[in-house]
């Protein structure tokens, strides 16, 4: 991404979240918070994206068709990740590429943890702001760094990540942003800091036509609407098959117990599922060290 601006792909699944609340898969996916992240005009939108009629204006209607489609994904990964991180039940997480992620504002779980969230220096300073008003539910620690240059260990050693300790690692819809080797590397070093029973969750997503032609399509959108295109400013460096992805985790000794697409996890969930090749082009991948 570039390095002076916020990353805005974090406002949109932000948005995603929030037209998803009280409205999918109610009793196993809610984000109350999602939206008060969010400034007046992005909130509009979700606005729009909830009312049961499409706008009358077509550029609005596209915005709001595009994050209806969002929401159908963040609503399953959203779910496998809380499940993932209550099931492990760790006192240290850590979140990678954290943007606008509402979990230590909302997640039980963390309550009786200190969450650490790392981020891009820019997103991380727009994500303070954003989040000034809100009380964590349990310690939050910013931890600024750019994954493709800064040395994620002795930013997590500063910021009081004990690697002793077992952690969750957290790593939601970042990895397509990041090169193959930024990737490698981060593994790496997150696990070297991996006691044993640490669990490293992965959003990641696949190779696919109908993947790529979705995004083109998002970012004729967002251009048509005048709304700020942030996939341009955020492209896709790397995309994962399933197989790659267990191979790259094993060797830095995190053997994959489960990875499901999106759509699968949506048909378990009952929530939306009308995109169902975007849907079946993410997965969540979790791992735990022996
Ligand atoms: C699509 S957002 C996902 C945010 C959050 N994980 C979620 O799912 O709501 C992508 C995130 O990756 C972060 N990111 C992208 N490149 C990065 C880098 N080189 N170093 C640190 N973070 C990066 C962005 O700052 C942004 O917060």
């Amino acid at each position: 991404m570039e390095t002076a601006r916020a990353s805005r792909t974090a406002v949109l699944v932000c948005q995603g979240r929030a037209v998803a609340d009280g409205r999918a898969a109610v009793g196993r996916f809610a984000d109350p918070v999602a939206v008060r992240l969010l400034r007046d005009d992005e909130r509009r939108a979700v606005e729009q994206a909830r009312a049961p009629e499409l706008p009358s204006d077509v550029r609005e209607r596209l915005v709001v068709e595009m994050l209806r489609a969002t929401a159908q994904g963040m609503v399953a990964r959203t779910v496998a990740i809380d499940d993932a991180i209550t099931g492990a039940g760790h006192r240290q997480v850590v979140i990678l590429g954290a943007g606008l992620d509402t979990r230590p504002w909302r997640l039980g779980a963390l309550r009786e943890a200190v969450t650490f969230a790392v981020d891009h220096p820019a997103s991380q300073a727009d994500a303070r702001e954003r989040s000034d008003a809100l009380t964590p539910v349990g310690r939050l620690e910013y931890v600024p760094v750019d994954l493709s240059t800064d040395d994620l260990g002795v930013a997590l050693t500063r910021a009081g990540h004990d690697p002793a300790a077992a952690t969750t690692w957290v790593w939601e819809g970042v990895v397509p942003y990041l090169t193959d080797d930024d990737v490698r590397a981060t593994v790496a070093a997150l696990a070297e800091r991996s006691a044993p029973g640490s669990v490293l969750v992965v959003q990641y997503q696949t190779r696919s036509w109908t993947a790529t032609a979705g995004r083109q399509l998002s970012r004729l959108v967002l251009r048509l609407t005048r709304t700020g295109d942030p996939l341009t400013a955020e492209p896709w460096r790397s995309l994962w098959s399933p197989k790659a992805m267990a191979g790259m985790l094993a060797e830095h000794g995190f053997p994959v117990e489960e990875d499901d697409d999106l759509l699968t996890i949506a048909g378990r969930l009952g929530s939306p599922a009308t995109r169902r090749r975007s849907l079946a082009n993410g997965r969540v991948a979790v791992a735990t060290r022996p």
